[in-house]
């Protein structure tokens, strides 16, 4: 049995290029053996069979595979041993030379009879956490666990010197779990924060108080201005050395000027960390029980600015040809303009009947969802009384049924 009196020694291997021999080919090596080859080791493998992905492994060169059962010498020349056969007798023979050559020695089937265990382990922006609690590796997985995810978004921030900068984070379509795991690290490191109206607000009630918080959708100017004031806060804030986060709805580059911000904050020699996220466009439909394609229904989806009118000079949208494809339109910022939208859309070719969902605050608690058709839409939105923000989905894709989801 294992002595608590003695736990064990905890130490790093350098493996690259050095000789591990891993006995038996089955799920304990596949779920190890990527490590292995990551650290760069020399990896033999002597099994008579194999799982698919660890043939793959062997087929690729990853490592060497010798399709026979274990024999006396194999571990000749290893510096270290995995031994994971069903066979009790051949484990416990290898484990034997292992101990005779002073190999290092892991055995899947019996710890106590292992000279060396494999913590749990996790990597995390090149930190590597590993546990070992005896033997007990559900308990060392758990604290693993913990550990990575604090890490991973940001809860366990010692571990991790604050850097100043700017990073534009696309935040996802509200709730606060569909932002992408780098950008919560990021939030939760930042001194400054300047928010959009959209995006995952309620992280925002997360910030420790000493962040401060700026409203974007608050800033006292008109329009085009407001934009300026943005860029000089971030640039401002950055050259003070703090550490900066621009949340953004959705994706920053869908609709969402993120180049704009990114090009000013260029010009006076800032450099920006730009991190994607879920766009609304498709994420707000899937929310609703929508995919954007769909088997035999659309092989397209077309995202399209609604925020300028068909007619307008300013729109930038060749609308005869949307109207022409066959796909998934997905409108976003076009809750105003969707009845001349419809119209043109009909205009150019588009069958009346053409079904649409409207779906208004997707992802969030007040997430709502109206439908009508090309013919319709127009006046349904206004007697339905949708406000922005919303994503408009039109195609046939929104009448293939989601039994199963509770959208
Ligand atoms: C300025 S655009 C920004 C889009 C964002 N960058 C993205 O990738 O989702 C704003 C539009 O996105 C759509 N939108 C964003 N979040 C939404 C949500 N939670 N529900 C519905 N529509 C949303 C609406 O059409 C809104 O008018």
């Amino acid at each position: 049995m294992a002595n608590p009196a003695h736990p064990a020694y905890p130490v790093g291997l350098r493996l690259a290029g050095r000789r591990v021999v891993v006995i038996g080919g089955g799920q304990v090596a596949q779920r190890r053996l990527p490590a292995l080859v990551a650290a760069g080791a020399d990896v033999l493998l002597v099994s008579p069979s194999a799982t698919p992905s660890v043939d793959v492994m062997a087929e690729t060169g990853e490592i060497r595979w010798e399709r026979r059962r274990y024999q006396d010498g194999d571990l000749d020349g290893a510096w270290y041993a995995l031994i994971a056969t069903r066979d009790r007798a051949a484990n416990d023979a290898a484990s034997a030379e292992a101990e005779a050559r002073r190999v290092w020695c892991v055995r899947a089937d019996d710890a106590d009879a292992a000279t060396a265990w494999t913590p749990a382990t996790g990597r995390v922006e090149g930190v590597t956490v590993a546990v070992l609690s005896g033997n007990d590796p559900r308990r060392s997985a758990a604290v693993r666990d913990a550990v990575v995810e604090g890490l991973r978004d940001g809860s366990l921030t010692a571990a991790r010197p604050r850097v100043p900068g700017v990073a534009l984070v696309g935040g996802g379509p509200g709730d606060p779990d569909l932002i992408t795991v780098r950008g919560r690290r990021l939030l939760a490191e930042a001194d400054v924060v300047i928010a959009d109206r959209l995006g995952p607000r309620d992280l925002l009630d997360e910030l420790p108080p000493h962040v401060e918080v700026i409203d974007a959708a608050k800033i006292p100017y008109g329009r085009f201005m407001a934009q300026e004031a943005i860029n000089n806060a971030l640039i401002e804030h950055a050259k003070a050395g703090k550490a900066v986060v621009r949340l953004k709805g959705g994706d920053p580059y869908v609709f969402g000027r993120g180049m704009e911000e990114l090009q000013a904050l260029a010009a006076e020699g800032i450099a920006c960390t730009v991190v994607p996220g879920i766009s609304s466009s498709i994420s707000v439909p899937s929310a609703a029980g929508i995919p954007v394609t769909h088997r035999g229904v659309a092989h397209e989806f077309t995202v399209v600015s609604g925020h300028v009118g068909p007619d307008d000079p300013r729109s930038l949208v060749d609308w005869a040809a949307l109207a022409k494809l066959t796909g998934t339109i997905v409108i976003l910022m076009g809750v105003d303009k969707i009845g001349l939208i419809a119209e043109a859309l009909v205009r150019h070719g588009r069958s009346a009947d053409t079904p649409v969902a409207v779906v208004q605050e997707g992802t969030t608690a007040t997430q709502r969802r109206v439908d009508a058709t090309l013919a319709t839409v127009g006046e349904t939105v206004k007697a339905q009384e949708v406000r922005p923000p919303a994503v408009i989905v039109i195609g046939d894709v929104v009448r293939v049924n989601a039994p199963l989801t509770d959208a």
